[in-house]
Formats: C-alpha cells, sequence, structure tokens
C-alpha cells in the first residue's frame, strides 16, 4: 500500500536485508516514521508496546525478532530465549505462537552457523506469504462484496456501506490487510464503496489507523464512535460487517478486539452479515470453545488517557477521567460462532464451525 503515493509495507527489510524495519504505529496518524528493530528484544518490545500490532503483524515481527537474535547469537540457548520471550509480548493473537513454533521447529535441527540465514529466509517467507494470504481474503471477500451490492441494487448510485471495527488494514497485516482487502480490491477495480470506520476505544486503532490508511488510499470513509454502530445498523446504513481476529477456535469462536462482540450480536438483531476475514494462522486448532482463549487485559491508563494533537498542532496525552478513576482495560473479546455469517479465508468462505472450516483445511 502506499503511503503519499511511496508504496510501503509495515515490515521490510532494507540495506543488505538484515535491517530490519517497521512504521511506529504508536505516532500515527500524527507522524509517518519508521524505526529499525536491532535485537529481539526490540522486537518484543514493539509488540509489547504496540508499535506494532495486528495479529499477523505480530507474528511477522516475531520472526524477525528470532532472525535478530541468530545474527547476534546462534546458540541453542539464545534461541530458546528469544522464542520464549518474544512468546510472552501479547497473550491472544495465535499468529505470534504460530510463528515462533514454526521458527523454533525449522531452527532447532540446524547447526547454529547455518540458523541466522534460515531465520531471515523464514521471515521473509513467512511475509510474502502473508501478502498473498491476504489477497486470497480479498478476492474471496469481493465476490461476497459483489454479491451483495447486486442483492441490494447498489450500482453508480448506491455504494456498498461496510462498517469495520479496530484495524485489520494493511497495517495489522504485511499488507493488504484482511477485513480491509475486498475494500481495497473494490476500490480498485471501481466498485463504489464506502467504510463506516468504528473509532475503537481505547487505543482507537479505527480512528487512527484504519481511517489513516483507507484516506492515503482514497477510499471513502466515516468515522463513527463505537456506541453509533447499533444506530447505523437499525436504519439500513450498513450493508455488511467485516472485521478480522486474533485468534479464531476450530469449532469457529472468534476472538477479536474489544467491542466486536456488541457489533456482532446488532449486526445480528438487524439481519445485517457479518463477516470475519481470518486467514489459516489466525485458526487455533487446539481450542474449541472461545472461553478458553487467552484474553489480554493492559494499562488501565490507555482507557484513562487520550493522546493527540491540539489546535496548535502540539501532540498531548491527557487525562478524561477523574484523578485516581480504577479503569480495566480488557483487549479483546469473543463473537461466539453462532453470530457469524461466514468466515472469510485464504482458501475461500466457509461456515464459523468444525465441519467446514476442517473441510476447507483439509483435516478431519
Ligand atoms: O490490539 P491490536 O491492535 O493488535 O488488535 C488488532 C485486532 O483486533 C485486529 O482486528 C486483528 O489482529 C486482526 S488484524 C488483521
Amino acid at each position: 500500500m502506499k503511503v503519499g503515493g511511496v508504496p510501503y509495507r509495515a515490515i521490510f527489510t532494507a540495506g543488505d536485508g538484515v535491517d530490519v524495519r517497521v512504521i511506529d504505529q504508536t505516532l500515527l496518524p500524527h507522524r509517518f516514521e519508521t524505526i529499525r528493530l536491532e535485537t529481539a528484544a526490540d522486537a518484543a518490545r514493539a509488540i509489547r508496546d504496540m508499535v506494532v500490532r495486528g495479529a499477523p503483524l505480530i507474528g511477522a515481527t516475531a520472526a524477525y525478532g528470532v532472525a535478530l537474535a541468530m545474527r547476534a547469537d546462534p546458540s541453542d540457548a539464545s534461541l530458546q530465549q528469544s522464542l520464549a520471550l518474544l512468546a510472552s509480548t501479547r497473550p491472544t493473537a495465535v499468529n505470534l505462537r504460530w510463528a515462533l513454533d514454526a521458527a523454533g521447529t525449522l531452527l532447532r535441527p540446524l547447526p547454529p552457523g547455518a540458523r541466522a540465514d534460515a531465520a531471515y529466509d523464514f521471515a521473509a517467507r513467512l511475509c510474502e506469504e502473508d501478502v498473498s494470504r491476504n489477497r486470497g481474503i480479498g478476492e474471496h471477500g469481493l465476490a461476497i462484496f459483489q454479491e451483495i451490492a447486486r442483492s441490494k441494487g447498489s450500482g453508480a448510485s448506491r455504494p456498498i456501506n461496510v462498517m469495520t471495527h479496530c484495524n485489520a488494514g494493511w497495517l495489522a497485516t504485511v499488507d493488504w490487510g484482511t477485513a480491509t482487502a475486498p475494500v481495497y480490491l473494490a476500490h480498485d477495480e471501481g466498485v463504489r464503496i464506502h467504510v463506516w470506520v468504528r473509532e475503537t476505544r481505547p487505543r482507537f486503532q479505527g480512528a487512527g489507523l484504519t481511517a489513516w490508511e483507507l484516506g492515503q488510499h482514497g477510499v471513502p470513509h466515516t468515522l463513527v464512535s463505537d456506541s453509533a454502530a447499533g444506530h447505523l445498523l437499525s436504519r439500513g446504513k450498513v450493508d455488511l460487517v467485516i472485521v478480522g481476529t486474533d485468534r479464531t477456535t476450530a469449532a469457529g469462536d472468534v476472538a477479536n478486539k474489544v467491542g466486536t462482540y456488541p457489533l456482532a450480536l446488532a449486526a445480528r438483531d438487524n439481519a445485517v452479515p457479518f463477516y470475519v476475514a481470518a486467514p489459516s494462522p489466525s485458526i487455533d486448532w487446539t481450542i474449541e470453545d472461545g472461553a478458553n482463549i487467552p484474553i489480554e487485559e493492559r494499562d488501565p491508563e490507555e482507557i484513562t488517557r487520550v493522546w493527540g494533537v491540539d489546535e496548535d498542532g502540539v501532540e498531548r496525552r491527557v487525562r478524561v477521567t477523574p484523578e485516581g478513576t480504577r479503569a480495566a482495560n480488557y483487549a479483546f473479546d469473543v463473537t461466539p460462532r453462532r453470530l457469524v455469517t461466514g468466515l472469510v479465508t485464504e482458501r475461500g468462505v466457509c461456515a464459523a464451525e468444525r465441519g467446514a472450516l476442517g473441510k476447507l483445511f483439509g483435516l478431519s
């Protein structure tokens, strides 16, 4: 995707291919800066502090974190330490475990001298696969959009109105995004599309990131408060909802950014289709029941403080609550499979249930 007309990925290597760079998402939308990750500890900090975020990008950053560790010290002890450090950063997105398990399985049997190159190749491959997976989700999602547009008579005079939550955009992946991939494809193909962007309290991934990246790509969008969704759904202003996922169980329950579950409830009550863009690394085949997904709890200051730019262009962080207010900051919730119209994977669209998912991915 492009930033100011220049193509970027959310994580990339520069120079001789060992210099790992990411976009600092804590500064968007007010400042666009890339930073260099030099060590596995840098990668771990970037994930924990949400310099990078979004399930697929967390996995990709962890893979490069292991590569950085192997470049510094390819011993068994260093490999184990870096895997453990990176695994401890954020608990909900299963892509993290998926990437680290695969890196460990690949690197452990190799002689230490071969590990750094193999780890870099692995991370680069993981990134390429992420891009093509998301592109596949885009194509399957686009077919849904087109079908809905046909059935609603959307055309030159009426855009398809899509609602999304959080940022499951290209910033959350290596490129394309998951929930946004069909949006970008539709827009690029000249299909009229408009996105309702939910602000996504408390960290404003919708207001700060999704609105920014849609704007960079020229996709028409409107920001709404999270609590406006029910109103818009009930007035027929939303044709479909599509969100991302941090972990989808083998039976189809979906953990995603907190607020997704009430959005799915409101969509169901108003008979609006609710789709989840679910790349296969976000599927946790070891869990059936969404109640077993670990839900991250973050610093309450993310709720009691907001950061932005004032009228004079000065960045400020301010408190919005009475001093000392106790707050609890649950970062994700679980949407039960019964509320999910379909999972849009790179292999196609299926019902949110074990049989359908297993069939798509060749599992019994
Ligand atoms: O806390 P975040 O910003 O990492 O949460 C991100 C989300 O909830 C996304 O919807 C999810 O990771 C899917 S990203 C393609």
